[in-house]
C-alpha cells in the first residue's frame, strides 16, 4: 500500500525563476594537472573522475567570475605552484571560491590550499594571489588552509588577507528587507533572487496565525528564522557552523530582530540537550544527505502541529518524509522553485501537519 496519496497534496508547479541567467553569488572552482603538467582552473567535468574543465565563459555568474579566474590562472602560470593532488596528498593549490552579493555587488576570493607543510605557500607567492584577486574588483581576499589528520575530522584555518572579513547582501521578504552578513564559510542561499521567491513560498504555506514558537533546524545565517520572526513570539535557530551563527548573531542585531534565540551544535544532539517545549512549527533545511536518525527522531520527540522540509535533494527529502508519515504526519503540499536554472536540480519545499 503507497505511503502516500499524491491526490490529497496540493503539488504546486516549479516555481520559475525570473532571470534564469547569471544568478549564481558563489562558484567554487577546481585546481587540477594531468600526467603532462598541464593546469587546469575551471569546474570538474561530470562522471570524469575528477577531471577538470578550464572554464574560459559561464552564464551562471556574473562576469567578474570569470575575469577573476583568469587572473588566477595567469597569477598560478607565472609561479611554479603544484594543483593539489588528492590520491598522493601532493601539491599546493586546492579550489577557488568566489562570492559576490547580488544586490550589494560586494566580492570576495577564496583560496584553499594544502595544510602539507611541504607544499606552503611563500609570502610572495601569497601576494601574487592577492593582486590577481584584488586586480578584478575582489575586496575582500582570504587564504583557508585544510588540514588533513588522519583519523579526525579535517580542519579549515582561514587567513584573512586584505579588505573587510564578510560581504553583505540584502533579501527583500514580506514587508521587509532584510541585510545579512556573509562570511567565507557561512552558508547563504546560492541563487538569491530565488531565495527570496523560496522563503516568500515558505510563508505563505504554513498556517496563518501568529505562532508561539518557531523552530528553524539547520538554520545557516538565521534567514528563515527571522523570515519568519514577525509570525512567532520566539523562533529558536540550531546551526552546526560557528561561523555561521556568528553572522546570525550579528544579522539579528544588524535587522533590530530581539525574538531568535541561536544555539550552535549538532541539532540531534542540541535537541537531546536542551529542554525546548512543543514547538507549532518546525522548519528544516539539512544538507544534501537529509536528517541523520538521532535528528529524525528527536523531531518526531518533539511533535509540532507543522513541519516545513525545505531540501536541494529530493532523494533524502522523500526518505525523510516517508518516516514522518509513517509517524502520524499528512503531507499537505509540495512546492519546487527553480534555484538552479539550466542544472537538473531542484530546491522542494514540503508541507506537512500532524
Ligand atoms: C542547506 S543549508 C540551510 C541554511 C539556511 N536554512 C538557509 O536557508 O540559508 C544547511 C545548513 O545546515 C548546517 N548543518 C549541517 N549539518 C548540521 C548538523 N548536524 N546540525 C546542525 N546544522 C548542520 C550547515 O552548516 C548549513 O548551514
Amino acid at each position: 500500500m503507497p505511503v502516500c496519496d499524491l491526490a490529497s497534496v496540493d503539488v504546486y508547479p516549479i516555481l520559475p525563476a525570473k532571470d534564469p541567467w547569471r544568478y549564481r553569488n558563489k562558484m567554487e572552482f577546481s585546481f587540477s594537472q594531468n600526467r603532462a603538467g598541464d593546469r587546469f582552473l575551471g569546474l570538474i567535468i561530470a562522471n570524469s573522475r575528477g577531471h577538470v574543465l578550464n572554464l574560459e565563459e559561464c552564464h551562471l555568474t556574473s562576469p567578474w567570475f570569470i575575469e577573476t579566474l583568469k587572473s588566477v590562472r595567469s597569477w598560478w602560470v607565472e609561479t611554479d605552484l603544484k594543483a593539489y593532488h588528492r590520491y598522493s596528498n601532493t601539491g599546493s593549490l586546492r579550489t577557488l571560491t568566489l562570492r559576490e552579493g547580488i544586490r550589494t555587488q560586494e566580492k570576495m576570493a577564496i583560496l584553499t590550499v594544502s595544510g602539507h607543510p611541504d607544499f606552503a605557500l611563500s609570502r610572495v607567492q601569497i601576494d601574487g594571489y592577492v593582486k590577481a584577486v584584488q586586480a578584478c574588483g575582489a575586496a575582500s581576499v582570504f587564504l583557508c588552509v585544510q588540514q588533513l589528520c588522519k583519523g579526525s575530522p579535517t580542519q579549515f584555518f582561514e587567513m584573512h588577507l586584505a579588505g573587510p572579513d564578510h560581504i553583505n547582501e540584502y533579501l527583500e521578504i514580506g514587508t521587509r528587507a532584510y541585510k545579512f552578513k556573509i562570511s567565507p564559510r557561512s552558508f547563504f542561499q546560492p541563487n538569491t533572487l530565488q531565495a527570496e521567491a523560496l522563503y516568500r513560498r515558505a510563508l505563505e504555506m504554513v498556517s496563518p496565525g501568529k505562532k508561539k514558537l518557531v523552530l528553524d533546524l539547520y538554520c545557516g545565517t538565521a534567514t528563515l528564522g527571522m523570515s519568519f520572526a514577525l509570525q512567532a513570539e520566539k523562533v529558536v535557530g540550531i546551526e552546526l557552523a560557528p561561523e555561521a551563527i556568528l553572522d546570525a548573531e550579528c544579522n539579528l542585531q544588524v535587522n533590530e530582530i530581539s525574538n531568535v534565540e541561536l544555539h550552535c551544535g549538532d541539532v540531534g544532539k542540541i535537541l537531546q540537550r536542551e529542554k525546548i517545549a512543543s514547538p507549532d512549527l518546525v522548519i528544516v533545511d539539512p544538507p544534501r544527505a537529509g536528517l541523520m536518525d538521532d535528528a529524525l527522531q528527536q523531531l518526531l520527540a518533539l511533535a509540532p502541529k507543522e513541519i516545513l522540509y525545505i531540501s536541494c535533494n529530493p532523494e533524502t527529502q522523500a526518505k525523510n518524509i516517508k518516516a514522518l508519515l509513517e509517524n502520524g504526519y499528512k503531507l499537505t503540499a509540495l512546492q519546487p522553485v527553480d534555484q538552479f536554472p539550466h542544472t537538473p536540480h531542484i530546491e522542494n519545499i514540503a508541507h506537512l501537519s500532524r
